[in-house]
């Protein structure tokens, strides 16, 4: 076949809701555009481990502190599931990583912040976890094959991740005067970095209008964030707290919530690099891979002495 046929028949697939697998023809583009979005979800895991790690150690209760931990491994195991998928696209971990380090690769700004209080954590497992839901169960129809399986494994885990963020807010929100006010201050202070999490407007995203006519992406990041957004309003009511956009307002016509915009100039500070964390998430993140060498040393030493026995029987 030419070149001109296959990209004719891979956009006969997308046109058929038909997955593409690792070793099909796919467009350069359609690859190198995984590769990014790819690469930069499991950034994203991987580092979303360090602000809710931090509390690990400081769990109020022996419950709390299983759960978090779960939680935490669970994120540590999606970045994993997710660099493998990436790795099928002909890239390698180490290229990955090392993107990651130089900061050439980014992974969700939300990380960049701190959790400066316990009901932080709660926060983030509602609003982080929520939201990144919304975008992984959208992604379960991405059309290339090993990243859309991997997302119906994910999503299972991730509403556990929100259920117990839930229940951490509710619990607070149950509690005295000034639990209450800690979860209060938390979801004012992740709520806008949550909804930043769909990404700029379609109209100013650079990737997105390839990325949806690739069937990579299947709803626009504008679509998206309304559904987080009307889905937190009930949320917030049951927890009897006050909600952080003042211009919330129910609109009949369009069945859904309008809301106050963004600071778009915040967003755009953290994801160049300038957010409260981004340096200390990095320097951790090569701190930790450094002292992890040896592990990875003896894993490809195992692996040697293990072919060279082959070899010699
Ligand atoms: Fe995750
Ligand atoms: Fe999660």
């Amino acid at each position: 076949m030419t070149e001109d046929e296959l990209e004719q028949a891979f956009y006969r697939r997308i046109e058929n809701e038909e997955k593409i697998e690792p070793k099909d023809w796919m467009p350069e583009g359609y690859r190198q555009n995984l590769i990014r979005q790819i690469s930069q979800h499991a950034h994203s895991e991987v580092i979303g481990m360090q602000p809710e790690g931090n509390w690990i150690t400081r769990a109020p209760s022996l419950r709390r502190k299983a759960i978090l931990l779960a939680k935490v491994q669970d994120e540590g195991g999606h970045g994993l599931y997710l660099y493998s998928t990436a790795e099928t696209l002909g890239i390698s971990r180490a290229e990955m990583i090392e993107a990651l380090q130089s900061c050439k690769a980014k992974y969700a700004s939300i990380f960049n912040y701190p959790a400066q209080t316990w009901a932080d954590v709660g926060a983030i497992g509602w609003l982080v976890d929520g939201a990144a839901i919304v975008n992984q169960v959208s992604l379960q129809r991405t059309s290339y094959g090993p990243y859309s399986r991997s997302m119906i494994r994910i999503c299972k885990e991730e509403s556990f991740h929100q259920r117990q963020g839930y229940e951490l807010m509710l619990t607070l929100c149950r509690g005295t005067e000034e639990q209450k006010a800690m979860a209060q201050d938390a979801l004012n202070r992740f709520y806008w970095p949550a909804l930043m999490m769909f990404g700029p407007h379609d109209s100013e995203s650079a990737h997105s209008a390839k990325s949806m006519q690739w069937k990579i992406k299947r709803e626009s990041n504008d679509d998206l964030r309304q559904k987080f957004i009307d889905q937190t309003v009930p949320q917030i009511e049951f927890l009897g707290l006050e909600h952080p956009d003042k211009d919330i307002r129910w609109n009949e016509e369009r069945g859904h919530y309008d809301h106050g915009e963004i600071d778009w100039d915040e967003f755009y500070r953290v994801i160049s690099g300038n957010g409260p964390c981004n340096r200390q998430r990095i320097q951790h993140h090569i701190r930790v891979h450094e002292e992890g060498a040896w592990v990875r040393d003896a894993m490809s030493a195992y692996q040697q002495k293990k072919r060279q026995r082959a070899q010699a029987a």
